[in-house]
């Protein structure tokens, strides 16, 4: 795999060529060395983090500091991929200017490409100022965590007419408003089709069905590495808990029963100065 970096006109260019976009979440440098070996094109630095490896209830507590730091662990890992920023809850919603400040923290601070946001209709100025600005939006619609406590609950979108046109209309403002790409996060194969009909940015789906330009999902989900519960949309590639609590478990009783660490994991003098050592010791 080239180790060119990637640009959002190759995204550009994935869609044109119905080559389909990948994505994956990446908290850490060993994960993003990962992701970017096995060529995925987007790594993003998901607020999940506040669940997945923070442990926290939901994607609220994370904090600016917070994610920049982690987005700073991804950016040390990454030659190829493009890294997005995902803005944490408050970042963005407070004002325009607040909006564009953190922002730039991604990408001055953070090392990221583009920044993530939540949200549609209402976010429309709050992008178009980002992106005014200089710095790439990635739009989310569909199940926004983030205030997904306000509408329905983590159920999905878009199984009835009048949401389905409002998830519809906000895909339509984030375009107009300038994103280079719409993530659509559960929300009914039907509404993914006609929002494809609809606008011309590339579509990432989480939960979203095939019809998007690209898929995208969370590392520790993909990997079986967080099992609070496993969303209906998620594939386990791998079974890594199960690993690596086996590695563990093997580790405790091998130290436990000697076995652990061997000869071959010890260093040892060379013979003559072993000799050297025992006579000093023996002239004390
Ligand atoms: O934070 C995240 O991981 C996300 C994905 C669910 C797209 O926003």
């Amino acid at each position: 795999m080239e180790k060119v970096k990637l640009t959002i006109s190759d995204i550009f260019r994935m869609k044109e060529e119905k080559r389909k976009i990948t994505a994956v979440t990446a908290y850490d440098y060993p994960t993003a060395l990962l992701a970017d070996k096995a060529g995925i094109e987007i790594i993003l630095v998901g607020d999940t983090c506040s669940m997945v490896v923070l442990g926290y209830d939901s994607t609220i507590p994370i904090t600016m500091d917070e994610m920049i730091h982690h987005c700073k662990a991804v950016k040390r890992g990454v030659k190829r991929s493009l890294i997005v920023g995902d803005m944490p809850f408050m970042s963005f919603n407070v004002g325009k200017e607040d909006a564009i400040r953190n922002a730039g923290r991604f990408i001055k601070e953070g090392g990221c490409d583009a920044v993530k946001l939540e949200g549609g209709v209402v976010m429309r100025d709050t992008v178009k100022a980002i992106v005014d600005a200089g710095i790439p939006v990635m739009g989310h619609v569909g199940l926004t965590p983030q205030t997904a406590t306000f509408f329905s609950g983590y159920k999905v979108r878009g199984k009835e007419a009048v949401e389905a046109m409002r998830i519809i209309r906000d895909a339509e403002a984030l375009e107009d408003s300038g994103v280079f790409l719409i993530v659509l996060e559960s929300i009914t194969t039907e509404v993914t089709r006609m929002i494809a009909d609809k606008v011309k940015v590339p579509l990432i789906g989480i939960g979203a069905g095939p019809d998007c330009d690209g898929q995208v999902l969370v590392l520790h989900d993909l990997l079986g590495l967080f099992d609070r519960f496993v969303p209906r949309f998620v594939k386990r590639y791998a079974n890594l808990n199960e690993e690596i609590l086996k590695a563990l478990e093997t580790y405790r009783e091998e130290v436990q029963k000697g076995i652990f660490p061997a000869d071959q994991h010890c260093y040892h003098m060379d013979k003559s100065e072993f000799e050297k050592l025992q006579e000093s010791i023996k002239k004390k």
